[in-house]
């Protein structure tokens, strides 16, 4: 399998799960936490297809695209370990949907990652609320739901609370 190919698959995974779970949490009213905006496509795959909900930025650096920049008031900048502990005071158990891209190209470094972010994450989300992932986290909660149609074994993950 080639990296382009490897590349489409994480794309069209992120898509199906993102639009499974904002579909499935449509009547939920917390709000949306972006983990890792990159570039900014899921958070305006995220923000084109959200009505109603507030959509929080999580990122170290704002580097996106102009279009895919949130406002000052909706990006909380800062390492996720640090910011995600503060998020939970400020916002409790009420998370919506969760979507975490924060992996880069080392794959054990990445689920090292997971494996830090993963009790952070989990509180955050409210009763009936989705988390979608890049990577595998380690919740001890979440139950870990079948992927939707369109994605890509082991490219993307989803869990509910
Ligand atoms: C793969 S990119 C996200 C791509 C994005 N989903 C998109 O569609 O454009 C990962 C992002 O996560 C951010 N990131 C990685 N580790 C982080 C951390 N510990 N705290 C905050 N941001 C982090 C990086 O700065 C990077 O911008």
């Amino acid at each position: 399998m080639s990296r382009l190919d490897v590349f489409i698959d994480r794309m069209v995974s992120q898509r199906a799960c993102l639009d499974f779970a904002i579909a499935e949490t449509a009547a939920l009213p917390g709000p949306v936490f972006e983990l890792g905006l990159g570039n900014g496509r899921t958070y305006h795959h995220l923000r084109e297809r959200i009505a109603g909900r507030d959509i929080y930025v999580f990122e170290r650096r704002i580097a996106s695209h102009p279009d895919s920049t949130p406002s000052p008031e909706f990006t909380i900048l800062g390492d996720v370990t640090e910011t995600l502990p503060r998020a939970l005071e400020r916002f409790g158990p009420t998370a919506s949907l969760i979507h975490a891209d924060l992996g880069g190209h080392n794959l054990a470094k990445n689920d090292q990652f997971a494996r830090k972010v993963s009790p952070l994450i989990e509180p955050m989300l409210a009763p009936g609320g989705i988390m979608v992932s890049s990577d595998r986290m380690y919740f001890e909660g979440l139950e870990e739901l079948p992927l939707p149609e369109g994605a890509v074994e082991g490219r993307c993950f989803v869990y509910r609370r």
